[in-house]
C-alpha cells in the first residue's frame, strides 16, 4: 500500500503529528508497537505549556483539557526548611495546564479513532528503508503476516528506544548525553494534592516533588539511588521519606494513602543531531530526553511535532520544502533551551552522591538568589512555561 506519510510510534508525539495532518488532509498511517490499552496505561508528567495547549486545540482534541485541567500561575519552590513561589503569570503573563499526559494521549486516540485515522497496534519488526532517497518504504510484521508501506516521508515519533534514531547512518548522527546519578521514585495515591501548586523541593537528604493529576489523585516523587527498587519502599516508607524533604508546612498538610502506581524513573539528558535524514524526521523522544524535573519532555515533543507539522503543510500545499529542509535547524534550536533550563534546574534541585560542602553552599546560593531576584525569577519562569515556537 502507498500512504503520504508513515508515523512510526504511537505516543503523544506520533497521534499529535498525526491529528493535525489528518485535519490538513494530509494522510499517515501510525505503527504502533504495543497495544492501545498498553499506551494508554503509561503514566507520565502533565505539565502543559501554551504552546502545546494551542496544538491539542488546532488538532481538536481541547475540550476535555480545557474542562478538567488546572491552570496552574506558579510554582512553590522549598529550601532550607521553607518555600517561595515563583508566580508565572505576574512574571510572564503566562499559566501551565495541568492536565495528565496519559489524558492528552487518550484524547488523541479518541480523534483519530473518530476520523477513521489508520492505527496499526502490536506491529513488529518495523524496517525504516530507504529514507535516503525519495522513495522511502516501511515494512513490518503484524500477527504473523510481512507488510510493507511506500510513502513520501516517515516521521520517526517511537521513542528513545525506537528504530528510527538507529536508522540514521552512525556517520551522520552526533549523540549528546549526560547521565544522572540518581532517578525518580514515583507514587500515585487517591488522596488529595497537599497544595493547590506544585511544590518542587531541594533538602539535605534528596530532592522531592509534590504533584497531581486532579483534586482528589496526587502525584509525588522522591529522589532515589540509581540502582533503587520499588519494592524495596513500602507505602509507609515513602510517606516518612517525602515529609522529610518538604518544608513543615506541607509535611503537616500532607494526605496519605496507599499507592496504586509506584515506579522508578532514571534521569538522562539526551540530544541527536541532525534530526533529519532524507525523508526520515525524528520527532519527540525519539530525538532527545530530559530529565523530568523542567517537565519538558512531551512540551519539547510538542514544539517538534509543530515545526515538523507547518513544514509538511508547505510542502504538500505549496510544493516549497524550506519548511521541511530547516525542521531539524529549527526543532534544535528550542531543543537545546529545553535541555539547558530541564540540566539547569536539575542540577540546583537534586542532591548529588558524594556533593561537597561547597557545591551544596552553591545551590543554596543559587536558590537564595532565585528567592530575592524578580529578574532570576523572570527567566525561570519564561523556560517554566514555554519558549515560543
Ligand atoms: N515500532 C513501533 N512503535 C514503537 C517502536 C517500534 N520499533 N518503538 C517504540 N514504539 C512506540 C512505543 O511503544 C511508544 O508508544 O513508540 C511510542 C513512543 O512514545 P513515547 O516514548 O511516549 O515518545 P513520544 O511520543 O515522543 O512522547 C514523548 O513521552 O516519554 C515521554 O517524557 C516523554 O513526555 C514525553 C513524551
Ligand atoms: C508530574 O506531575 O508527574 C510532574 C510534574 C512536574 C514535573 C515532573 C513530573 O516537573
Amino acid at each position: 500500500m502507498r500512504t503520504q506519510i508513515v508515523i512510526i510510534g504511537g505516543g503523544p508525539s506520533g497521534m499529535l503529528l498525526g491529528q493535525l495532518l489528518a485535519r490538513a488532509g494530509i494522510d499517515a498511517v501510525v505503527l504502533e508497537r504495543k497495544t492501545r490499552e498498553y499506551v494508554l496505561g503509561r503514566i507520565r508528567a502533565g505539565v502543559l505549556e501554551r504552546g502545546l495547549v494551542n496544538l491539542l486545540e488546532q488538532a481538536g482534541v481541547g475540550a476535555r483539557m480545557k474542562a478538567e485541567g488546572f491552570v496552574h500561575d506558579g510554582t512553590l519552590i522549598a529550601y532550607d526548611n521553607d518555600m517561595f513561589r515563583v508566580d508565572f503569570a505576574a512574571l510572564t503573563g503566562q499559566t501551565v495546564l495541568v492536565y495528565g499526559q496519559t489524558e492528552v494521549t487518550r484524547d488523541l486516540y479518541g480523534a483519530r479513532e473518530a476520523i477513521g485515522g489508520d492505527t496499526r497496534f502490536e506491529v513488529d519488526g518495523v524496517v525504516i528503508h530507504d529514507a535516503g532517497t525519495e522513495s522511502p518504504f516501511v515494512t513490518y510484521e503484524q500477527h504473523g503476516a510481512q507488510h510493507r508501506i511506500d510513502c513520501d516521508f516517515v516521521a520517526g515519533c517511537d521513542g528513545f528506544h525506537g528504530v528510527s534514531r538507529k536508522t540514521i547512518p552512525v556517520s551522520v548522527r552526533s549523540e549528546f548525553e549526560k547521565v544522572y546519578p540518581f532517578g525518580w521514585l514515583g507514587i500515585l495515591s487517591e488522596t488529595p494534592p497537599v497544595n493547590d501548586e506544585l511544590i518542587y523541593a531541594n533538602s539535605d537528604r534528596g530532592f522531592a516533588l509534590c504533584s497531581m493529576r486532579n483534586a482528589a489523585l496526587s502525584r509525588y516523587y522522591i529522589q532515589c539511588d540509581t540502582g533503587d527498587d520499588p519494592v524495596r519502599w513500602s507505602d509507609d516508607a515513602f510517606w516518612d521519606e517525602l515529609r522529610r524533604r518538604i518544608p513543615p508546612q506541607a509535611a503537616e498538610a500532607l494526605v496519605t494513602g496507599p499507592s496504586i502506581e509506584k515506579s522508578i524513573a532514571p534521569l538522562r539528558s539526551f540530544v541527536t543531531e541532525p534530526m533529519r535524514w532524507g525523508r526520515l524526521f525524528l520527532c519527540g523522544d525519539a530525538a532527545h530526553i530530559v530529565p523530568p524535573t523542567g517537565a519538558k519532555g512531551l512540551n519539547t515533543a510538542a514544539s517538534d511535532v509543530h515545526y515538523l507539522y507547518q513544514g509538511l503543510h508547505q510542502f504538500y500545499g505549496e510544493g516549497d520544502p524550506e519548511g521541511i529542509d530547516r525542521y531539524s535547524e529549527r526543532a534544535l534550536a528550542r531543543v537545546w533551551k529545553a535541555e539547558r533550563f530541564s540540566w539547569w534546574f536539575s542540577t540546583l534541585m537534586h542532591h548529588y552522591p558524594g556533593q561537597s560542602a561547597f557545591d551544596k553552599k552553591m545551590q543554596l546560593a543559587e536558590l537564595a538568589f532565585l528567592r530575592s531576584s524578580p529578574e532570576a525569577q523572570a527567566a525561570m519562569a519564561q523556560n517554566y512555561v514555554g519558549l515560543p515556537y
